[in-house]
């Protein structure tokens, strides 16, 4: 393949260094003239891959794109760009946005101007990049997630060659504000307090692919909260890799606990955070919790494996039984709170008995609802070097195990809200059927419900009469003054 001297290509063993170096705060985005007004009258079309952080990435794509004057395609076949923002963080991520792309050849045979690119966590690997680059050639434009802010200077360059645009930077990473911002909800937004990760699980590509830990002010965070407020959003989501270690990485003496502290202040309905990793979760974040209505009782408490040896072999840097501690005193202190986890079987060696600690564990915890994977070795990181025994189908029948096991639990306790009221903030119309409207509990259980004059963005009281696994169905309590 001949590399062009301009390209600047991904390199993974670059992206996990790290320096103590203080981090810049970058705030002057700017459009070149040559950029300005480029999409009048044009249109875009963003698929979005992967976690919140890569949701909220694309908010931020779409509202550099709105401010050049592109609108919204209705479909990838009419857009004049077409952005895929992906994940890296399991083998299948990377295969549907393969096919994805593959689907993409046709748009460019029958419409060589358009412009096709990649953004996110897989461009940040260099062995998908070499493929694309290989095999894509539509794909036109390719940057990572470090340079999202460029996007303008970008679609110019890529507009003026012949030739294919790759800027991938393999760096710690930088904090940029006051990007343009589209949100894709109106009374739910996604709020990044941190980017990055410098924890460095050994099964886990995310600190390569976005760098190192870095905090965003609390004052950048709390202006942006402040103004969504003022806007009419009902509820935030604090977003990081790893929200309980927020403020480590900055001179001031911050605290995950201070921030939700001063978000609470804020007065906005609804908080919510993600994801908390149990090693930094202090009793100080429990009692803030606990003490401020507006912070829902809901708690994502990802526990991976319920085996210490697995765990110590996954960098976790937690055991089972402080994991069960920790577990015990949020659930002992935070009334009525609901836990979801993430869990990874088939970990490099899992045994069959460490295994066994794992369906323990959920026994004991019994979770509200979990997200279960089979493990996916990632090119690069530790865990991808560890030798593995443990046969494919074996993995595969310990994840359906499990998911039975913490399926069970989970209608237990749907179950334990039939006969009570909620308070429900509401999406609008159920996505299966119109005559419903649904919404989410306090908890973050999905509630479909019947009530005549509710609009979304309403927090309103509905009586639940049945339970289901994923979700409970109710009615609208009248009798009582709506919120
Ligand atoms: N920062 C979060 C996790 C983000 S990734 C945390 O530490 O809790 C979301 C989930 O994907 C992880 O919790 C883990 O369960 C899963 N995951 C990450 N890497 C994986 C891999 N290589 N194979 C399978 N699952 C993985
Ligand atoms: Fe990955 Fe671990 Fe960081 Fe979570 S804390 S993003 S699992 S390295
Ligand atoms: Fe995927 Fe990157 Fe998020 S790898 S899970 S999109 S941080």
């Amino acid at each position: 393949m001949k590399v062009l001297k301009n390209w600047n290509l991904p390199d993974l063993k670059e992206a996990g260094k790290r320096t103590r170096g203080a981090v810049e705060r970058v705030d002057s985005f700017m459009i070149p003239a040559s950029a300005v007004n480029m999409g009048e009258g044009k249109t875009y079309w963003l698929s979005t891959y992967g976690c919140q952080a890569n949701e909220r990435d694309s908010e931020t794509l779409a509202g550099i794109l709105e401010t050049l004057g592109y609108q919204p395609a209705q479909g990838p076949e009419s857009a004049d760009v077409i952005l895929v923002n992906t994940c890296a963080i399991r083998e299948n991520a990377m295969d549907k946005v393969l096919g994805e792309l593959g689907s993409f050849k046709r748009i460019y045979s029958q419409r060589p101007d358009v412009i096709i690119g990649v953004a996110g966590c897989m461009a940040q690997e260099d062995e998908f990049v070499k493929r694309v680059l290989a095999h894509y050639p539509w794909v036109r434009l390719l940057f990572g997630t470090h340079n999202i802010q460029d996007l303008p200077s970008l679609l110019v360059e890529t507009m003026d060659t012949d030739d294919r645009v790759v800027h991938i930077y393999s760096r710690q990473g930088e904090v940029y504000e006051n990007l343009p911002v589209r949100r894709f909800g109106k009374h739910k937004a996604w709020v990044n307090i941190m980017y990055g990760c410098d924890k460095f699980c050994t099964y886990c590509i995310v600190p390569y692919t976005r760098g190192k830990q870095r905090s965003r002010t609390m004052e950048d965070i709390l202006k942006e909260i402040r103004e969504l407020k003022a806007a009419g959003y009902r509820e935030v989501t604090l977003l990081g890799q790893n929200v309980n270690a927020y403020g480590k990485d900055l001179d001031q003496d911050l605290t995950f606990a201070s921030l939700l502290e001063e978000t609470a202040r804020t007065g906005i309905d609804r908080i919510r955070f993600m994801t908390s990793h149990p090693w930094d979760f202090t009793q100080e974040m429990i009692d803030v919790i606990a003490r401020y209505d507006n912070i829902m009782p809901y708690i994502h408490l990802p526990l991976q494996s319920g085996d210490t040896d697995v765990l110590r072999r996954m960098g976790r840097r937690y055991t089972a039984e402080e994991y069960k501690a920790l577990y015990d005193s949020i659930t002992a202190r935070i009334p009525g709170v609901a836990v979801s986890t993430d869990i990874i079987v088939g970990f490099p060696d899992e045994s069959d008995e460490a295994f066994a600690h794992t369906l323990e564990m959920v026994k004991a915890c019994r979770f509200d609802s979990a997200f279960t994977f089979i493990y996916s070795p990632r090119p690069g990181t530790p865990a991808a070097r560890m030798e593995d025994p443990v046969s494919p189908q074996v993995k595969k029948d310990r994840l359906q195990l499990l998911n039975q096991v913490w399926n069970e639990y989970a209608l237990e306790k749907m179950k334990a809200y039939e006969g009570k009221t909620v308070q429900v903030l509401v999406d609008g119309p159920s996505k299966r059927n119109p005559a419903v409207l649904s919404g989410y509990t306090e908890t973050n259980k999905l509630v479909n419900f019947t009530g005549e004059g509710v609009k979304a963005g309403d927090i309103v009281p509905v009586f639940i009469e049945t339970a289901k696994t994923f979700s409970l169905d109710g009615h609208l309590v009248t009798d009582t003054p709506a919120d």
